[in-house]
């Protein structure tokens, strides 16, 4: 499994070999020099050779291709031995179809030099090196230079690639060089075996085509009807393609929503909450405070948002005693002024050296990049608090919270310090309204396990139909929390004092189907 990793071995199943070779005779895809970047066992060859004129396979490993060699003979298939960095800058050929499932290998598991060749093919055609995260990037890239005019890609691809930042950049690159571009899903995993979630991606020029991103979802594989289609035509670029499961008016809808209320970044400085470089061992429990005699040296701190009760949307400091009284870590060792160890109690003393001991990956702890840095190496930066805090990962609701206690919180919060003419109760009442939360889901990415998350730039930009709230209506939206009503309740309750200021009921209707819409993407069943 681990030399699988390394090489991003993962077959292809038959059924999807079959939907894909259907699917581009469908497009009536030309066949007559097709290029296979990563054949593995050479189980793209057979279904392709009922088509193709002549077809190129390339393989790494020698093991693979002289079993290729073996089972497809003849003069069809050309069967290389090769790195397909390398063949990609190399070859003057040039093909109609690149066909395949690349490997996926993360960046920090290839070679130097490997990863100097995915490099160079990125930077010539124009992008940074930093889109470089993981091999199937230069597979994209490298495919893209060896096309004939009107040539195509059709590749297995992570559903990652539709979503995350750091692709957004390939992605405006194919945008622009591609004028009709398929993304598709399907409801069943592809790999049910491996966690990763893939999507078909199919790249072409189709002559007298108007720019376009399709998306198909189809229920799995074996079925050739899709249960949902759309085509993207105005909103482009459209940065996350994972976002074209909504029709171009839909898209222009929440756009211009977004448009109509001020952003999170024009409303108070944002940042982070507090980097330890090990939560393990700077986060302490009640416990271990009095254990380490170190009462004097804690601040109180929210690790994590699953502590924070569910059904509360303010961290008051009742919460915070909850959290502690739990003996969950809660207490953050502040320690940044105490450059001489000697001065402090022997307990804690004798627990820092522990500490500093423990290995983090390969590492002791105070050799670890984060604490070598700092002086001394147990002195967590503390950084500013704010009245709001986000978490950037979240299930069902985002996790905003009023934060009353003006408790610390790690860097899985984000800090909000709103201006002075913004009270903060409000702001946060007002956030769950159907706009912003799908503007949330829209902005932000997910995982497998349906869990959202938005970095930094991400939430920045999400907008808040902000006005000062009545008591009685943040108590009822306490109340509605509190007694786990659905979030269609508390959302409409909510709506009812924000945006439908501005909309018609229909309009709204809408809104909350496009947060339903993007919300159930991920997987995430609503209601649970
Ligand atoms: C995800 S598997 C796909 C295999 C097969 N095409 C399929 O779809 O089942 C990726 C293949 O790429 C090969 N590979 C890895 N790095 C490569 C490289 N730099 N050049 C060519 N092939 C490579 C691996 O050995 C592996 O067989």
């Amino acid at each position: 499994m681990d030399s699988d990793k390394m090489s991003g071995t993962y077959y292809t199943p038959p059924d999807a070999i079959q939907f894909m070779m259907e699917y581009l005779k469908k497009e009536q895809q030309d066949f007559s020099n097709v290029l296979e970047p990563s054949a593995g066992d050479g189980r793209f060859l057979p279904l392709l050779q009922e088509n193709a004129s002549h077809i190129t396979a390339i393989e790494l490993f020698q093991e693979k291709v002289d079993q290729m060699c073996r089972e497809y003979p003849g003069s069809l298939c050309t069967i290389v031995k090769d790195n397909f960095l390398d063949f990609a800058v190399n070859t003057l050929e040039r093909y109609s179809l690149i066909i395949g499932n690349p490997p996926y290998i993360n960046k920090k598991l290839m070679g130097k030099e490997e990863l100097e060749k995915a490099y160079v093919i990125c930077t010539e055609a124009g992008l940074r090196k930093t889109v470089m995260q993981n091999m199937w990037l230069a597979f994209v890239m490298g495919s893209c230079r060896l096309l004939q005019p009107g040539g195509s890609i059709f590749f297995i691809l992570p559903m990652e690639f539709l979503q995350v930042q750091y692709a957004e950049r390939l992605r405006e690159y194919l945008e622009k060089i591609f004028n009709t571009i398929h993304i598709i899903v399907f409801q069943k995993a592809l790999f049910p075996k491996i966690e990763q979630g893939v999507c078909l991606v199919y790249l072409t020029n189709k002559r007298c085509s108007e720019r376009h991103i399709r998306y198909k979802m189809y229920e799995d594989c074996k079925k050739r009807v899709p249960i949902q289609e759309n085509s993207i035509r105005w909103n482009k670029p459209l940065k996350k393609w994972s976002n074209a499961i909504l029709d171009d008016s839909d898209i222009s809808l929440l756009k211009n929503a977004v448009n109509q209320y001020p952003r999170i970044k024009n409303m108070g400085q944002i940042a982070p909450g507090i980097v330890t470089g090990g939560n393990l061992y700077f986060i302490l429990s009640e416990e271990k405070v009095e254990k380490y005699q170190c009462r004097e040296f804690v601040l109180p701190i929210v690790q994590k948002a699953s502590y924070i009760p569910k059904n509360v949307i303010e961290i008051s400091d009742a919460v915070v005693k909850e959290i502690s009284l739990e003996n969950k870590p809660a207490y953050l060792l502040n320690l940044s002024g105490e450059k001489d160890i000697r001065r402090l109690p022997i307990a804690l003393q004798k627990y820092l050296n522990w500490a500093g001991e423990q290995k983090v990956g390969d590492i002791p702890l105070k050799d670890c990049y984060k604490c070598s840095t700092r002086m001394p190496w147990y002195g967590v930066p503390i950084v500013k608090k704010g009245e709001v805090v986000f978490f950037k990962r979240y299930g069902h609701l985002p996790r905003i919270y009023y934060n009353s206690a003006r408790v610390h919180t790690t860097d899985a919060g984000y800090h909000i310090r709103l201006m002075d003419e913004v009270d903060g109760e409000s702001f946060v009442f007002c956030f769950f309204n159907s706009i912003t939360l799908a503007q949330c889901e829209f902005n932000g990415r997910y995982y497998g396990g349906g869990v959202c998350e938005l970095v930094p730039t991400e939430f920045k930009d999400i907008v808040v139909p902000y006005r000062r709230i009545r008591e009685k209506d943040k108590e009822k939206l306490r109340f509605l929390f509190k007694s786990g009503k659905p979030v269609e309740d508390i959302v409409k309750f909510v709506n009812g004092l924000t945006i439908c200021r501005n909309y018609e009921v229909e309009q709204i209707h809408r809104f909350e189907e496009i947060r339903r819409v993007l919300m159930v993407r991920r997987d995430y069943k609503i209601g649970s």
